[in-house]
């Protein structure tokens, strides 16, 4: 096992004080120079990578076949459904085959990100909002990462998780040898909530329409839950992501795992040990290769 420092931080506070100067990543360590070799390693140290797993082969499969044997597995389907007594968003599609292209999810997802952004349901949000914040990255991807709701630097920026905790996801996600443009990024709520508070109830009601449409839309085979908002919100739980972490769901035919926010890793360094335990089951059961 390499060894990516003490507690997964840098030396230093372990939050990235290097976060806006994140080293490139060369992907295989065989070809990187030491000094390339170091950054990398500090990286890895930073968003919570505490060792690393020798290279080995690992089959790449649909996820039920890849699935840890023994965990727990919510009901497929059951009460994971949008609610059936809301109202759709207008224009509801019916949803994509699994033969879907590429671009034909990029069609639908276009649609849908032009109706996010006309959306008022949430009055107060709709008129708070500089930008309304959809989702980023492969229509194909296999994987998705979803976040609560955007903050202050993604409403201005109309992007999902680019301000502090965004810098802290994207080291997390190439810790795990991937990129962002590998796999897609989205939220539960697309308008900022004010004060970063946690979004209500009626909030991801209005909202679920949306990230359950770019879900199918995208079709991953995994989606990792950032955070009890997103996890509770996709599963309709009222667990606590203590709870909730270390099992598998299903969400139509995703498997489902769930994590700590980045945004709590950046107020408690020590749990980032955590999300790379479980970084590592996820990236076992896709069949990445940590090397
Ligand atoms: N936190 C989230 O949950 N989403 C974002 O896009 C940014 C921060």
């Amino acid at each position: 096992m390499a060894r990516a420092g003490k507690n997964g931080m840098n030396g230093k506070d372990g939050l990235g004080d290097k976060a806006d100067s994140a080293p490139a990543v060369d992907g295989k360590y065989g070809a990187a120079s030491p000094r390339s070799l170091k950054q990398r390693l500090e990286s890895l140290a930073d968003s919570g990578v505490q060792d690393l797993p020798r290279a080995r082969t690992v089959a790449r499969g649909r996820a039920p076949s890849a699935l840890p044997q023994g965990r727990a597995v919510g009901q497929p389907g059951a009460a994971l459904r949008p609610d059936a007594t809301q109202p759709e968003p207008s224009g509801a599609q019916p949803p994509l085959g699994p033969q879907a292209s590429p671009g034909d999810r990029m069609a639908l997802l276009d649609i849908l990100r032009h109706e996010v952004a006309a959306c008022r349901r949430c009055e107060d949000l709709a008129s708070a909002r500089t930008n309304t914040v959809f989702g980023s990255g492969n229509p194909n991807a296999r994987l998705c990462f979803l976040g609560e709701a955007p903050g202050a630097d993604e409403d201005a920026s109309g992007e999902p998780f680019v301000g502090r905790a965004g810098q802290l996801l994207t080291k997390i996600i190439e810790a795990c040898t991937l990129t962002r443009d590998q796999v897609y990024i989205l939220n539960v709520l697309k308008c900022r909530p004010p004060d970063n508070r946690r979004p209500e109830p009626a909030e991801v009601i209005n909202c679920r329409g949306f990230f359950e449409r770019q879900l199918a839309a995208i079709q991953p085979e995994f989606i990792c839950c950032l955070g009890a908002s997103a996890a509770q919100s996709l599963l309709e739980t009222d667990e606590t992501i203590g709870k909730l972490r270390g099992r598998w769901f299903t969400h139509g035919t995703a498997a489902v795992i769930c994590t700590y926010h980045p945004s709590y890793l950046l107020r408690n360094p020590s749990a980032k040990k955590d999300v790379w335990d479980d970084m590592k089951v996820l990236m076992s059961c896709m069949g990445v290769t940590l090397s």
